[in-house]
């Protein structure tokens, strides 16, 4: 038989990258899967969704009416929808779709290859969105290296709730998944070469692991002084981090651990404590900004970034007005701001919303000039300046060489010689507002 070809197409947040990287691996091993570029060549086509925000559902028809015809023409490809559209619709999604052979969601995508062994078998749909505890892990193949830097999942599911967000209806409950796995994992990659990882949750700091055979709680703080341990591993990121779970111990411990780096991403939403008590945030801008300025004394350079969402049911010009101050106050990097959107069953669905979406629009235009004039502000500041950037690859865009900085930004740079893999230091000297140009200097010892 000729070997199956997987097409992914992915939409939502890096959790969902590292879904789809998974699944990939998932079918590699065990259907001997070959992934493809070209959805042309491609027998198996996975769709893998987000909801958290704008019109998914016609989003996810438009793609699917696409994969239609492919599958009129050929009816033995297989079409799955996972992801988090998945779970928020589940069965709906075959009343207007129903080629669709398998919907799967975040937590049950390890058995996509029993599953597409019983659709060829029995050629009857098949819906799995339900949240097994924490069982998909266990059934990842050793993960190869992609990338110098990696992507690790410590943590699935939320348990916030904030009253507009969807995420915690379709991931489930917070899993903190087993140490110990992570630093094998994170071991594996140290072993291929892997030089960063960029650990993954919807709320990494509310890691909180409980290892029956030592009867000790393993904190978020506690695994990072783990991975620090471990030796090739010279940098680490991650994201998202709430401010509620930001304690004092995580604050300290960036004197202790050189490796991780001088960046936070910290989403704040709204500068305004009434609304951040609408949203059920948990906290207020006093403590938000104590966060920062605490981080601030142990690093003084930490550049911060923080997600915004403007027209939240309520927000009065006063509200909004608090919020583009915060940015100033704080003196804010960067930052990811959206319209607010109102999701399928949550409590803030249900406020009357009282701001048109003229307004709505013009806020978000003015709290992204205020965010890019920071980031420019901030990128303006490296030019001349000696960077260490860790070599990722190279650009498909430019063709030149690119790395990070710590502090998040893409340097290209031209080079005779190969350094991925390598930290090296460059001079920027030239800077644009979310990338800078280098200039190699020499390597970087670390
Ligand atoms: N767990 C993370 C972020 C999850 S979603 C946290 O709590 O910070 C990523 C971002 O999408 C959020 O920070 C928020 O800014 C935005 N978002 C989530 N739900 C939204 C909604 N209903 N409308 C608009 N933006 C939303
Ligand atoms: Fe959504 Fe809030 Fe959980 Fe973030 S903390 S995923 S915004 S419910
Ligand atoms: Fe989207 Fe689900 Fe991620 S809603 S942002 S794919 S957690």
């Amino acid at each position: 038989m000729l070997n199956d070809k997987l097409y992914i197409k992915t939409w939502g947040c890096q959790m969902n990258e590292y879904d789809s990287s998974k699944i990939a691996d998932i079918l590699e091993s065990k259907l001997n899967c070959k992934i493809t570029k070209s959805i042309k060549n491609a027998n198996i086509l996975i769709l893998n969704t987000c909801s958290v925000r704008e019109k998914a559902q016609e989003k996810l028809f438009h793609q699917l009416g696409r994969w239609k015809i492919l599958k009129k023409n050929n009816p033995e490809i297989i079409i799955g929808v996972g992801g988090c559209v998945a779970t928020q619709e589940g069965k709906k999604i075959l009343n207007r779709a129903n080629y669709v052979d398998i919907i799967f969601g975040p937590q049950t995508f390890h058995r996509l290859p029993q599953m597409i062994y019983k659709i060829r078998k029995f050629k009857k749909y098949l819906i799995d969105i339900s949240f097994p505890k924490i069982e998909k892990f266990k059934f990842f193949p050793i993960t190869k290296k992609k990338n110098i830097s990696s992507f690790i999942s410590i943590i699935e599911g939320c348990n916030k709730y904030c009253t507009y967000c969807i995420v915690p209806h379709t991931r489930g409950k917070e899993i903190s998944r087993p140490y110990q796995d992570i630093l094998l994992e994170i071991k594996n990659l140290s072993i291929q070469g892997v030089k960063e990882i960029h650990l993954l949750g919807q709320n990494v700091n509310s890691y909180n692991y409980f290892d029956n055979k030592n009867k000790k709680y393993y904190n978020f703080t506690k695994l990072l002084i783990l991975i620090s341990k471990i030796e090739n591993i010279k940098r680490i990121r991650f994201t998202t981090s709430h401010p509620k779970d930001f304690s004092d111990d995580l604050i300290n411990i960036y004197k202790k651990i050189p490796k991780l780096v001088n960046y936070v991403h910290l989403p704040v939403q709204s500068g305004s404590d009434k609304i951040l008590s609408l949203m059920k945030r948990r906290y207020t801008i006093s403590e938000y900004s104590k966060i920062i300025n605490k981080l601030r004394i142990v690093r003084p350079n930490i550049h911060i970034s923080s997600d915004f969402i403007v027209g939240f049911p309520g927000e009065t010009e006063k509200d909004f007005k608090n919020t583009l101050s915060l940015i100033l106050d704080l003196d804010l990097d960067m930052g990811f701001s959206f319209i607010y959107s109102p999701r399928p069953k949550t409590p803030a669905s249900k406020i009357k919303d009282n701001i048109n979406i003229l307004e709505k629009k013009r806020r978000l235009y003015l709290l992204q000039y205020y965010i890019k004039q920071q980031t420019k502000k901030f990128s303006s500041r490296m030019l001349n300046t000696i960077q260490i950037i860790l070599v990722e690859g190279v650009s498909t865009q430019n063709n030149k060489y690119f790395g990070k900085t710590e502090n998040n930004r893409i340097v290209f740079f031209i080079s005779e010689k190969n350094y991925i893999g390598k930290f090296i230091n460059v001079k920027i000297i030239d800077s644009y507002i979310y990338s800078l140009y280098g200039k190699f200097i020499s390597l970087y010892k670390n």
